[in-house]
């Protein structure tokens, strides 16, 4: 008898959840109802959060107690920082990112339990220290110290003051909320999943974050900006985009960067929002070429897919990429970035996962052979 196979878990619902909802066929994203083209404008970083966390959105009151709460969690214990001094300074900064979280449970004497207080203590640890140690990253690698968080910023500002040492201008400080925000929350993702997974067997916060910062590293989850970045690098100008694009989908298998999605069949509207985000940059900055490079892919893959007949569009990582180059990230750094973001997302679904728990065990259809006599090892 044959079995259904959902290879990659395509099209299976794993679990219920309140946290967030996506309309592939009508390109919506909400975060428990919100509509995120409404959060993306009106909402900061902490206030999603609290919304992720909590089932509605915060009053004054509890924002700023929630927002105070993270304060004394952005400082990294000096184990980190000699971690992340050992690190290799040209190895890829998820290394880092991972290997600091796997560090932090090692050094919280709290880290077993999986009660939903002690999940909420961690989460806010690592929500308020994401930032911290992935710009303390950087500047390592680039022979500077690491710059004390300021507690009078919020996660954006100071994300960026602890990169360059200087207080952000308000514009920066705002992109950089909003990129926060688009990629706070999205679902059954695989860096989710990977999560919710691990949580399952009832094993420690810390682990399952672990897991989760492995598993967004990939090219086809968040490694997809850096991918996107390097291939726009490569290309160098808007006459050769045609050429580049063109090579990849007339090659088996060939994979844009920065397009199509599991579940979007129209235009991500992260996508719309970033997309804005980086026009408004290019003209600010008068530095318009990646945007150009990036409108003049969209254009030919829009072409391409319509003649094949498929919905493949750009995703949140095909315009975040020009966005963080505008605002002068390296390019490596793009993927620990949206860790930065998702961390929200991720520990909202860990309350998720602890609260109603089931062991994540699903089977695989044998195809091997059966039957075979053992041999002995000096007869084979
Ligand atoms: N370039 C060219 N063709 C594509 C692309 C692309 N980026 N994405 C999908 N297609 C085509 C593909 O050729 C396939 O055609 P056919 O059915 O004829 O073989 C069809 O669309 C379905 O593609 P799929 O890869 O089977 O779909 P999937 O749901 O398994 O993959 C995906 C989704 C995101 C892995 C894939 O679209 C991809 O590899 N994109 C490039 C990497 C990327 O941008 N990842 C970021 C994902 S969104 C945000 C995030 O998670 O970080």
């Amino acid at each position: 008898m044959s079995e259904t196979i959902y290879q990659g878990l395509a099209g299976v619902n794993v679990d219920r959840t309140q946290i967030s909802h996506i309309d592939g066929l009508k390109g919506e994203l909400i975060y428990r109802g919100y509509d995120i083209r409404e959060l993306a404008n009106k909402a900061s970083f902490e206030e999603v959060t609290y919304l992720l966390w909590n089932d509605d959105l915060p009053t004054q009151e509890q924002l700023s107690a929630f927002s105070e709460s993270l304060k004394p969690h952005y400082k990294l214990p000096a184990e980190i920082i000699e971690v992340l001094r050992l690190m290799p300074k040209d190895t890829h900064p998820m290394h880092a990112v991972r290997t600091a979280v796997s560090m932090l449970g090692a050094v919280d004497a709290d880290a077993e339990g999986v009660d939903l207080d002690n999940i909420h203590r961690i989460g806010l640890s690592l929500t308020a220290k994401f930032p911290s140690f992935v710009a303390a990253f950087e500047r390592i690698r680039n022979g500077l110290e690491p710059v004390n968080p300021d507690p009078e910023l919020n996660i954006a500002g100071n994300f960026l003051y602890m990169l360059t040492g200087e207080k952000p201008t308000e514009a920066a400080t705002n992109v950089m909320d909003v990129a926060l925000v688009l990629h706070a929350e999205h679902g059954s993702n695989a860096s989710t999943f990977v999560a919710r997974a691990v949580a399952s067997t009832l094993t420690d916060g810390y682990s399952a974050i672990t897991a989760a910062c492995g598993s967004l590293k990939g090219p086809l989850h968040g490694g997809a900006n850096a991918a996107v970045m390097g291939a726009l690098e490569k290309i160098g100008s808007v006459d050769k985009v045609e050429d580049y694009v063109m090579n990849i989908l007339n090659s088996p298998g060939g994979r844009v960067m920065g397009f199509g999605h599991r579940v979007y069949r129209v235009l991500d509207p992260r996508a719309i929002i970033l997309k804005e985000v980086s026009h408004n940059l290019a003209e600010e900055s008068g530095d318009s070429k990646w945007f150009e490079m990036s409108l003049e892919m969209e254009r030919v893959m829009d072409r391409e897919m319509a003649k094949k007949g498929k919905q493949v569009k750009p995703n949140v990582d095909f315009f975040s990429a020009s966005v963080y180059r505008m605002l002068g990230f390296p390019t490596d750094m793009y993927t620990p970035i949206f860790a930065v973001a998702r961390i929200s997302g991720w520990m909202a679904h860990l309350y998720e996962q602890y609260a109603d728990n089931k062991l994540m065990r699903p089977r695989m259809v044998y195809e091997g052979p059966v039957g075979r006599s053992f041999k002995a090892l000096a007869d084979r």
